[in-house]
């Protein structure tokens, strides 16, 4: 059988952990994909950077978008991160030659998405992104394919592991934020510029890719009413226990009669909510849909192998598949989105 050829751009945490996972899994995942999953070409800043994997057996780029451009592969992960730069060069290089594209970059779907996704549709590519949002838990697939027979009402979510590391350190052991946030770096789960993490901003871009694909609109990062978690402090954490309430980072989008509110801001939510109960770099996202009801999927948010989980899925749809088709809805379907809409309690 023919192989799938992968090139990997990016050997960050999540790029050595597919490499890993890609290996122990051969067999396995060719039994899945009906062919062999072969990565032969890898691209990242440092090649003399220890990352605990062989890379004898890859070509090597320096430059990822040559690798885009001239690797003989079917597929490109891209694993760099960043909304624009070499993320969004390596992309485009890809799709240009009508080569599937696999990514984690949330930043980058919420600035580029529709535009990338035209092209994907024009060069008959995929374009996929299950890691994108909330690491290892298969929330894409779940709101694309799964839910496909509901119409959803909310999205409500738990999509930043970092603040969510953040906030329940805090409560568990009385930690201070700065303490919290550094230790979270140093697990690994950190966007490299952690501002992203903290101000709200990486769940405010998972919460628009979301949304487009619950609602059917475009994307929408810029019209999301966005705060996040700097100014809470233990006292906020203690007053809102002892009523009863826990305070999370909450992404919600909610379909209206006048188009999609989006918000992103630390939010009181009852001890005995699904939300609440959910500690650590976990993430979560509750879906109200109208066939099913209520739904709250939980998992880790961040971490290079549960993020090379969901790159792992979205590769042997590829191999399966070939193209997954137009990931997002078309501009004609667009709905209003409601520019920094007021809060409603
Ligand atoms: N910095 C992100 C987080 C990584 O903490 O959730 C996963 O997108």
């Amino acid at each position: 059988k023919t192989p799938l050829r992968i090139g990997v751009a990016g050997l960050g945490t999540v790029g050595a952990s597919l490499l890993q996972l890609l290996a122990q899994r051969r067999a396995a995942l060719a039994l899945v994909a009906g062919r062999p999953i072969d990565v032969v070409a890898v691209s990242a800043r440092d090649r003399t950077r220890d990352r605990g994997v062989d890379l004898s057996g890859y070509t090597w780029f320096d430059d990822p978008v040559r690798l885009a451009r001239e690797a003989e592969v079917d597929c490109v992960v891209e694993l760099i991160g960043g909304s624009d730069g070499p993320a969004k060069a390596t992309v485009e290089a890809a799709l240009a030659r009508g080569v599937h594209v696999v990514t984690a970059n949330k930043a980058l779907l919420a600035a580029h998405g529709m535009d990338l996704a035209v092209e994907a549709e024009r060069a008959g590519a995929a374009l996929a992104f299950e890691a994108a949002v909330a690491g290892g838990i298969p929330v894409i697939k779940t709101v694309r394919e799964s839910l496909v027979g509901n119409e959803i009402t909310q999205i409500a979510g738990i999509l930043n592991g970092t603040c969510n590391y953040i906030l329940s350190r805090m409560e568990q052991d009385n930690l201070s934020f700065e303490k919290c946030l550094a230790e979270a770096q140093k697990l690994g789960y950190a966007e490299a510029d952690p501002t992203f993490d903290v101000d709200g901003h990486d769940t405010a871009h998972k919460l628009a890719i979301l949304a487009s694909l619950a609602f059917g609109g475009r994307i929408d990062a810029e019209a999301v009413r966005v705060e996040g978690i700097r100014s809470i402090k233990q006292i906020d954490i203690r007053m809102a226990n002892r009523l009863g309430y826990r305070i999370k980072l909450l992404g919600v989008a909610v379909r209206t009669a006048d188009g999609v509110e989006q918000r992103v801001c630390p939010t009181m939510v009852e001890k005995t909510q699904p939300l609440a109960r959910v500690m650590g770099v976990t993430n979560a996202v509750n879906i109200d849909a109208s066939a099913v009801g209520e739904l709250t999927l939980v998992g880790p948010g961040a971490g290079g192998n549960a993020t090379a989980s969901s790159v792992i899925a979205d590769i042997v749809d590829i191999a399966q598949a070939g193209s997954r088709g137009p990931v997002f809805a078309a501009p004609a379907g667009d709905l209003q989105h409601m520019e920094r809409a007021p809060v409603k309690d």
